[in-house]
């Protein structure tokens, strides 16, 4: 059996922990092993997984004991919500709630949580610069995050916050990518008020995470905003000119345009895209490629994801 210390990876058939999960096995000085931790051991990712050489556990994070148990005996443990599956920020922080409290009765050395930002520290419900949404949040999806730091910072194991970017997938999965207008030319439209909009190849989340669970108990407690480059709204358009081969312009579209457009959790990705405009710098520095390439050396750019990625981006 291996001595080597075992990190347990929620989200491990997901983008964030796929990324950490494949970053361990590929570590050449094989320096951790893997715990996949998944709700459906027999699902094709997990079974991917299991074949490239990760243990695969199951547990779920609605279920706090099933956590304990999946976590006992693992060195590190990467915790990540998926708000999206549900649309509840009451689950999600009950979730991330059950998380920390797992890792600490698991004895677990070292936490890495995937926050964001709880945007309501900037912007207090009374604030009218951005509507409150659901009487008690500005962007839902961030601020149950947010409010769940404070939750691993008392009742969890030695914690590590990691804090993504907008994953550049969503120019493929989440519908965010060029789209032909009414006069036949494509356009990338997105709520950015004239300001530049940090993001992230997915995959370089995971390779991040593996940094920081690298670096050990120097990182405890510390927070790390990372991005793989920060553009503007007309250098992604000029990025996507360059590598699908039709021209591409950019429509800084209106915030409440945005909000209205329909899909479920619209007002909160609108809310979260002007909560970046208004804050600009302040938010932007808070997302460092600087800081994500000291963890990540391979960290890509956009160019260099939009490269490899072209032609899985739908041009509708
Ligand atoms: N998209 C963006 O631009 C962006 C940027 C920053 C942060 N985020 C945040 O990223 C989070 C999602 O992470 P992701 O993109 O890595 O997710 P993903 O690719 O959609 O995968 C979700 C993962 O979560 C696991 N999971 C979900 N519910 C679970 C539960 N109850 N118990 C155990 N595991 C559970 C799933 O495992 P099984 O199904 O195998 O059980 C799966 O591995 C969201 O909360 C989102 O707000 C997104």
């Amino acid at each position: 059996m291996s001595d080597r210390k075992v990190i347990a990876v929620i989200g491990a058939t997901g983008a964030q922990g796929g990324g950490l999960a494949r970053a361990i096995l590929a570590d050449p000085d094989r320096r951790f092993a893997v715990r996949a931790i998944t709700r459906k051991t027999d699902s094709d990712k997990a079974q991917a997984l299991a074949a490239a050489g990760a243990e695969v556990v199951a547990a779920d994070a609605d279920d706090q004991a099933s956590l304990t148990r999946a976590f006992a005996g693992a060195h590190g443990a990467y915790l990540v919500t998926n708000f999206w599956e549900h649309l509840s920020t009451e689950r999600e922080l009950k979730q991330a709630a059950a998380m920390a409290r797992a890792t600490k009765a698991a004895g677990v050395v070292h936490a890495v949580w995937s926050t964001l930002e709880d945007t309501r520290l900037a912007f207090p419900l009374d604030d009218p610069r951005l509507k409150t949404l659901h009487g008690k949040y500005k962007v839902p999806h961030f601020d149950a995050k947010g409010e769940a730091d404070a939750i691993f910072a008392a009742e969890a194991a030695p914690t590590s916050y990691l804090l993504a970017a907008f994953y550049w997938e969503n120019f493929i999965y989440f519908g965010q990518g060029p789209h032909k207008g009414a006069d036949g030319n494509f356009v990338l439209a997105l709520p950015l008020g004239g300001g530049k909009l940090p993001g992230i190849a997915a995959e370089d989340i995971g390779k991040c995470a593996y940094g920081i669970f690298r670096r050990g108990p120097e990182a405890v407690g510390q927070r790390f905003g990372i991005a793989g480059e920060v553009l503007s709204g007309p250098e992604y358009a000029a990025a996507f000119s360059r590598h699908l081969g039709v021209p591409v312009s950019f429509y800084d579209m209106p915030f409440d345009d945005y909000r209205a457009l329909g899909f479920p959790g619209a007002d909160d990705m609108g809310n979260m895209f002007e909560h970046h405009a208004i804050l600009g710098e302040e938010f932007r520095r808070n997302r460092s490629p600087e800081l994500a390439r000291t963890l990540n050396p391979a960290l890509q750019s956009f160019d260099v994801w939009l490269k490899a990625n072209a032609s899985r981006v739908p041009l509708g």
